[in-house]
């Protein structure tokens, strides 16, 4: 297979507040972090407005800290005084620090705003880390009360080609409701739009989702809103078959530890990480919030079929072979999940596995002569006895049973 890096674009919400700022000199207590302080007030006195000196050419200056595709820059203009300072400066991104970055493309001219307005600039793509604001040409104050961003970060996807979006069944461990009665449920954190999951604040809440097939996961990428509790640093990612303990039975893929919120966190994993569930689990007390949450991954094409006809354990055998496969064997927890997959379909409470008892030698044999180490038996239920077989259960677990042989169950034949 052919291996390649690929390049996608994701979008998010205001990315401004993440990044680091400067500007070329401070006055009037005025930081330059006041623009990006998420707060609109544009009344000086108000403590949320950056303020340079009166200088040749002042600016101030975002750094991104990745580079975005961006979308639009939104300023807010000081109000009730000097509105009129902010005309004629100019809207710059791009990656190069020449001349403090005041040299990179030109998204727009601010020729003037109102006092107190909120204007909004298409940069329509524009690529950079840094977004500039500068007033070139003349001696002047700068004052921004709030730069707002949005954009498209540019992600270099982990090693895969061909990867789809995935998509599934989501649950978690409990459903927050605020005090308007919306319930921030599971499946919100893979819809499109800000809408977040959220659990109540519990000893380890986990999120899951159950992709209903067996799936390499290639890339996981994960976006939260600035909210305090979107910070979910040690969490863990756990991916496999199983849905024991919530899933924390499967492998931890990754222990989250350097989380950023307001942008895209990306998780890479080898090509040989597969599984039907994905758990994140959060080992502490807390809220756990996912906002976005993408999956990209391949199907692991399965090799059993459900025949939904009701035989006896010989007379499915038979069927299988005549149509050039084989009663199913399991060996592993990936068989048995794709097992699971097809049994949920069945008509009858069971379905005929390829599982045999012989009485002449005492022991319980796949017909594709595998080994029996791996096995789901419910307790009480593996009765060595002659003309009985092994057949899963419809429900539950999936865990497998002794029946009669001349009953008549749904079967799974295998490839
Ligand atoms: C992709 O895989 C190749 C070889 O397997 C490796 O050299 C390269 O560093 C990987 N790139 C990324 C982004 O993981
Ligand atoms: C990509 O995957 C889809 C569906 O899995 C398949 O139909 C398509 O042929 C694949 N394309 C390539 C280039 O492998
Ligand atoms: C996932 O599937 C559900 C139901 O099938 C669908 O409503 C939803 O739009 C899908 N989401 C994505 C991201 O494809
Ligand atoms: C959360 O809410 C969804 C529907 O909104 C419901 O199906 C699910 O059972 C709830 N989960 C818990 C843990 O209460
Ligand atoms: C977000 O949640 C609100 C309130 O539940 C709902 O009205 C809105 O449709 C949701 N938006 C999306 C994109 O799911
Ligand atoms: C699974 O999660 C639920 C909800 O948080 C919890 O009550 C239960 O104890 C967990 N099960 C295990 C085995 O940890
Ligand atoms: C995650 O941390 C656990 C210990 O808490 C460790 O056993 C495991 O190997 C780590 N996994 C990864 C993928 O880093
Ligand atoms: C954490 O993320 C920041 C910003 O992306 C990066 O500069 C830093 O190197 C990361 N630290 C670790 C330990 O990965
Ligand atoms: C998965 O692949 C990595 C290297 O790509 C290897 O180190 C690791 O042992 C493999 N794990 C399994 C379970 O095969
Ligand atoms: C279950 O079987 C019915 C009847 O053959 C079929 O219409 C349906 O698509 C199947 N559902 C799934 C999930 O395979
Ligand atoms: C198979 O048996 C089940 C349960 O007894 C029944 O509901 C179903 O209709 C039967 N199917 C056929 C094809 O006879
Ligand atoms: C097993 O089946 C054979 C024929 O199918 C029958 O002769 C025999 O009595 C059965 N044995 C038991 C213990 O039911």
């Amino acid at each position: 297979m052919l291996w390649s890096l690929i390049l996608i674009y994701l979008i998010g919400p205001n990315i401004a507040r993440v990044g680091k700022v400067t500007q070329s000199s401070t006055a009037y207590n005025g930081p330059a972090s006041r623009a990006i302080d998420g707060n609109r007030a544009s009344k000086y006195s108000e403590s949320s407005c950056t303020h340079t000196q009166n200088q040749i050419k002042p600016w101030w200056r975002l750094d991104l800290l990745k580079t975005y595709k961006v979308e639009t820059v939104t300023i807010t203009n000081r109000n009730y005084c000097c509105h009129e300072r902010i005309n004629g400066a100019e809207i710059r991104i791009g990656n190069s620090l020449n001349d403090n970055g005041n040299t990179n493309p030109k998204c727009a001219v601010i020729s003037s705003m109102s006092a107190g307005a909120s204007t909004t600039f298409q940069c329509r793509g524009m690529e950079g880390r840094y977004v500039n604001i500068v007033i070139p040409g003349r001696r002047e104050f700068l004052t921004l009360c709030e730069v707002e961003v949005t954009g498209v970060n540019v992600l270099v996807s982990c090693n895969a080609s061909n990867v789809t979006e995935l998509n599934g069944t989501t649950s978690q461990s409990s459903n927050y409701t605020d005090d308007g009665g919306v319930v921030y449920s599971s499946e919100r954190a893979i819809e499109d739009g800000n809408n977040c999951s959220h659990t109540s604040e519990q000893r380890n809440p986990w999120w899951r989702i159950d992709l209903l097939g067996v799936y390499r996961i290639y890339w996981i990428s994960i976006f939260n809103t600035g909210h305090h509790n979107g910070d979910i640093t040690d969490a863990k990612i756990y991916i496999g078959n199983s849905r024991e303990k919530n899933g924390t039975t499967n492998r931890i893929r990754t222990n989250i530890t350097n989380f950023t919120r307001n942008g895209w966190n990306d998780f890479c994993f080898d090509t040989n990480v597969s599984g039907r569930y994905i758990t994140v689990f959060l080992p502490k007390t807390s809220f756990l919030i996912l906002c976005r949450m993408k999956i990209f991954g391949t199907k692991k094409e399965s090799p059993f079929k459900l025949i939904r006809e009701n035989k006896t354990w010989v007379e499915a055998l038979e069927h299988c072979r005549d149509q050039d496969m084989h009663l199913a064997s399991i060996v592993d927890k990936e068989t048995q999940t794709w097992a699971e997959l097809e049994a949920r379909n069945s008509s009858t409470l069971f379905v005929w596995l390829g599982l045999r008892y012989t009485c002449v030698l005492e022991f319980w044999f796949w017909v594709e002569d595998l080994p029996v180490k791996f096995s789901r038996w419910a307790p009480d239920k593996k009765i060595d006895d002659c003309n009985m077989s092994g057949a899963m259960r419809r429900k539950g677990k999936h865990l497998w049973f002794s029946k009669s042989d001349v009953k008549k169950y749904n079967f799974i034949c295998a490839e």
